[in-house]
């Protein structure tokens, strides 16, 4: 991709000198038109405060004219959706929707199944498999058919990933301690049953450190490519990338991970970035530090822009006034716009590497709907659904499918044909299956039960 040298060049420089000379870029551009121009997503967070209506006028007004997607920082998380069993409480992920409407944003659920987060209600259920897997089943039914239309996408699974060994999290998630690996693949099942047309992301932070023989992102992509194989219905990855100005070959590495994931059709978005540095450091920071900052928060955008595998940018918030990194991460002024909302040095980078990337050299991961606020990514296909009665499975929407069964660790157990839209499994032993059904342009992945 050739980028236009004289525009980083003196882009370069001038975030160098200070960012005073760059708020004009703040006045005439928007991160989202550029974007959008891009058939690209750039977003940030709805902040708790902004939830509870404790938050400055400002928030609002920047976030709206700036971003075109948007997620909740804890609002449609297990503990704040259904906060006891089957009571299910949906206001603020609903006045998030409605706000995304008003505003043409695309709107990123975040997230279904994860360790943290979890009411004590469902922990007190562990070692219960197949209550944990109903639990499990009905909130993601749940809360996926409310917003079925409305969340573009899922952050289907949260960080399922040890540090340290990079194997499965075993310990501290009530999930695959009590389940097993296959919550993850019901979980996707079950999201994409909710709603076919979701993207369906695994989500995780320490994976822009490279795919190295052992690493955390190397696991991950093992792992897709086993759900890819086995008919998962995994559409995306999210790396939340939250680093420090320290952390120089992470661009590079979430480069090469686009494009080992492109290999299985899998998009890879930025979910949760933002650049800290050392708490209690704000008052020694000068120019050139909010000018590295800069430079590799654009760094990460030009990679965004020159990989086609690549389809959300998102900022773990908007102003250094309201950031989980002070408060949680031992890290401080990580953002965009500092604490008076004045836009630093990492916008006016972002708006660079925009207009270092013409439209026409960037590809979208996604097909452009009509008025591409709210971008498509599955091409329609024809619906068809199969429900089991006995050991009869029947598929209404094709005359003939072709069926594969896999059992939940995703290893092959039949394929047959279904003539006249059913097929007799009587000869399949009990237990939970994932079943493919192909027919003709039409594919539907679902779990299912042979009692
Ligand atoms: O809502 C309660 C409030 O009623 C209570 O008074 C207050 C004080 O105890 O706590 C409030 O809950 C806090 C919640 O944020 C809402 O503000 C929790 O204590 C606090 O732990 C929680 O922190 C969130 C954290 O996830 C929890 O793990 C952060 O805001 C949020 O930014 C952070 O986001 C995560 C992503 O979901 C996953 N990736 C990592 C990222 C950073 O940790």
């Amino acid at each position: 991709m050739k980028l236009n040298r004289s525009v980083s060049r003196f882009a370069l420089g001038a975030v160098l000198l200070g960012a005073s000379a760059w708020n004009t870029f703040a006045a005439e551009e928007t991160l989202r038109d550029l974007a959008k121009e891009r058939g690209r997503y750039i977003g940030a967070i709805l902040n708790s405060e902004w939830f509870r209506g404790d938050i400055e006028p400002e928030f609002e007004q920047i976030h709206k004219t700036q971003f075109n997607t948007v997620v909740a920082e804890n609002e449609m998380k297990f503990d704040a959706t259904e906060p006891s069993e089957g009571q299910f409480n949906y206001t603020y992920g609903d006045k998030m929707v409605q706000y995304a409407k008003e505003n043409g944003m695309r709107v990123r659920g975040h997230a279904l199944a994860w360790h943290s987060q979890v009411p004590n209600w469902v922990n007190n259920y562990k070692g219960q498999k197949e209550k944990l897997l109903q639990v499990l089943k009905t909130h993601i039914d749940s809360v996926v058919g409310h917003w079925k239309g409305d969340v573009a996408e899922w952050d289907v699974v949260n960080e399922a990933v040890n540090d340290g060994d990079h194997t499965w999290r075993d310990q501290g998630s009530v999930w695959f301690e009590t389940i097993g690996e296959e919550f993850l693949d019901s979980a996707f099942v079950w999201a994409h049953a909710a709603d076919p047309d979701a993207e369906l992301c695994y989500n995780d932070y320490a994976i822009e450190w490279g795919l190295g023989q052992g690493s955390k992102a190397g696991f991950v992509l093992e792992q897709v490519k086993r759900w890819k194989e086995n008919g998962i219905p995994i559409t995306c990855v999210g790396t939340q990338t939250h680093i420090e100005i320290a952390h120089e070959t992470t661009p590079e590495n979430v480069r090469a991970f686009a494009k080992a994931l492109a290999e299985y059709g899998v998009t890879l978005n930025i979910t949760e970035l933002d650049i800290g540095f050392p708490n209690g450091s704000a008052s020694s920071l000068g120019a050139a530090d909010y000018a590295k900052q800069g430079h590799l928060y654009r760094q990460f955008m030009d990679v965004f822009l020159e990989e086609p595998n690549m389809g959300e940018f998102v900022i773990w918030g908007l102003t250094d006034a309201h950031s989980w990194l002070d408060a949680q991460q031992g890290k401080t002024q990580g953002l965009l716009w500092d604490k008076q909302y004045k836009p630093k040095p990492a916008f006016d980078s972002l708006i660079v590497s925009f207009k270092a990337h013409p439209a026409s050299e960037v590809v979208t991961p996604y097909k452009l709907d009509k008025d591409t606020t709210s971008i498509a990514r599955h091409v329609e296909s024809p619906r068809i659904s199969a429900s089991l009665v006995g050991r009869t499975l029947s598929i209404s929407g094709a005359s003939s499918a072709k069926i594969e069964l896999f059992d939940m660790q995703g290893r092959p157990v039949f394929s047959g044909k279904a003539e006249s839209s059913s097929i007799n499994l009587s000869n399949i032993a009990e237990g939970l299956y994932v079943v493919r059904i192909h027919a003709g342009s039409a594919n539907l992945i679902q779990r299912i039960a042979i009692k």
